[in-house]
């Protein structure tokens, strides 16, 4: 039995804010915008919480895997901008699908908590104490940004991506992961209680792409494959730079890396779900593809999930 992915479903905010309209907000340009990250435009959630989109998202993924709510018995939810500070988004979503059984918590590994939850769901699944995983990326981080300070307010976006997992005999499999942190680097990216996101933006830049890389070749060698045998790269959205940088050092194709980074911006723990489901849409995932996912945030936390869809 493998761990498959089931379904997908995301929710994006209504509200876009373009480089255009934030050239009026702050002393910035499209140009500069474009050029050091590929970004164009981003989602801000002016009417939607963290809860609804997770929960829109969620009961896109639950229809497309043809499930209902009451076959899931894990719900976790990455976010490093959750609904309440306590009980868990994972919780209040719980309640909110009408599950009335499992267990729901929350992941906080910032850009990675996508990575991690996978990595943990499969855990779930193969060990089990879950037959049906509901993993959910959620952020709202227009919220902890500071629309005064240019280098960080252009960077980021709001939205969420869901995914159900569950066990089947089909040819699917999560075939290795790598999940890694080093907290005494935590303070080149964070953002105190109540407080903006705080970065040190080049230092991170160089950090992100050999940390994406060592953990990328190491599942890679652990999988048994070859970097040019991958299918599709699925990686976190920070900067289409740090992108194209790793896809150069693993020597991988840039045409196989997914980018939707011009549309959304740095969504952190939603990234990779949302791009997860728009590569199946517009077909560029089938089944049967191998398929990288990757990605590095405030913690520091990073990790490279590999995964035959
Ligand atoms: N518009 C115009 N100028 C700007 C802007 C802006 N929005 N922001 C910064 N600048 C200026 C700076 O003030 C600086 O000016 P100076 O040379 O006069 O001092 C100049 O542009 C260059 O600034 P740098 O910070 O060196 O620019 P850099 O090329 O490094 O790009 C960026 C900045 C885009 C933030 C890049 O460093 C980056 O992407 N870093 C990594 C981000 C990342 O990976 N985050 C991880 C995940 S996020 C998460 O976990 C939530």
């Amino acid at each position: 039995m493998g761990t498959r992915i089931a379904g997908t479903g995301i929710y994006v905010p209504k509200t876009v804010l373009t480089n255009f309209d934030l050239e009026s907000m702050v002393d910035t340009s499209d140009e500069w915008i474009t050029t050091r990250t590929g970004i164009k435009e981003r989602r801000i959630a002016k009417e939607e919480s963290v809860l609804e989109m997770a929960v829109e998202a969620s009961r896109n993924a639950i229809e497309e895997a043809n499930i209902s709510p009451q076959d899931i018995d894990a719900v976790i939810v990455a976010t490093l901008t959750p609904e309440k500070r306590f009980p868990s988004t994972g919780c209040l979503l719980q309640a909110e699908l009408g599950m009335d059984k499992g267990f729901a918590f929350d992941v906080s590994a910032a850009c990675s908590g996508f990575v991690y939850s996978l990595d943990l769901a499969d855990s779930l699944l193969k060990s089990g104490k879950a037959e049906m995983v509901l993993i959910v990326g959620v952020e709202k981080l227009s919220e902890i940004v500071d629309w005064e300070d240019r280098s960080t307010c252009v960077l980021f976006g709001d939205g969420a991506g869901a995914v159900v997992v569950k066990l089947s005999e089909e040819d699917s499999d999560l075939l290795a992961s790598s999940l890694r942190s080093d907290g005494s680097l935590w303070d080149l990216l964070y953002a105190e209680k109540c407080g903006y996101i705080k970065m040190k933006g080049r230092e991170l830049f160089k950090v992100a792409v050999r940390n994406m890389e060592e953990v990328c070749k190491e599942v890679i060698n652990r999988a048994g494959v070859r970097p040019e045998d991958i299918d599709l790269v699925i990686p976190h959205q920070a900067n289409v730079r740090i992108i194209n940088s790793l896809a150069e050092r693993l020597g991988i194709p840039g045409e196989r890396f997914f980018i939707n980074i011009d549309r959304y911006g740095n969504t952190s723990a939603a990234s990779i779900p949302i791009a997860l489901h728009e590569a199946i849409k517009e077909g560029k995932l089938k089944r049967g593809d191998l398929v990288l996912f990757t990605a590095m945030g405030g913690g520091l936390t990073w990790g490279a999930v590999l995964m035959r869809f």
